[in-house]
């Protein structure tokens, strides 16, 4: 499965717990980033955690929830601000791997699992900007 369907994303945030699971999610994942060899030095900030607070609110924006990110952030545009990032399969691989093991704890369902995975590899597949 890859794009969402409109009405499974309108459904998603909700049944898949809301903004604890996001929390969950995107915590773990910044957990991996941090002993990341390829992807720590990619982050400009010591400091993770606005980081961290800018994905959960987008990711929470795109399944459903609440527009925080776009209020603070305006429109994602994201192969835009992932333009500065050389980002390879390397760099696209590294990520999936954290936000594998992220969303593999989170205690999903099976159908929000695949739901999820879906979409992700898809997003990092279209953010890639470096073929070298
Ligand atoms: C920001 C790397 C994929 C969503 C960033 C930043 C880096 C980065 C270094 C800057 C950190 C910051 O200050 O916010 C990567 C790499 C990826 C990847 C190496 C591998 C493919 C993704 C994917 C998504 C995503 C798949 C969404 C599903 C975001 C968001 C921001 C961000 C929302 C903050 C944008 C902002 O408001 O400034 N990413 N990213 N990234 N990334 Fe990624």
């Amino acid at each position: 499965m890859a794009t969402p369907t409109p009405e499974e994303v309108a459904s998603f945030y909700e049944t898949a717990g809301g903004e604890e699971v996001f929390h969950r999610i995107v915590a773990r994942f910044y957990e991996e980033v941090a002993k990341d060899e390829v992807l720590r030095p990619l982050y400009p900030e010591e400091d993770l955690g606005p980081a961290e607070e800018r994905l959960r609110l987008f990711l929470m924006q795109y399944w459903g929830g609440p527009h925080t990110y776009s209020e603070r952030r305006g429109h994602p545009r994201l192969r835009m601000r992932h333009a500065p990032f050389a980002i390879g399969p390397i760099e696209r691989d590294a990520w999936l791997r954290c936000m594998r093991t992220a969303v593999d704890e989170a205690g999903l369902s099976d159908q929000h699992r695949r739901q999820l995975w879906g979409y992700l590899e898809m997003a990092a597949n279209s953010l890639m900007n470096s073929w070298t």
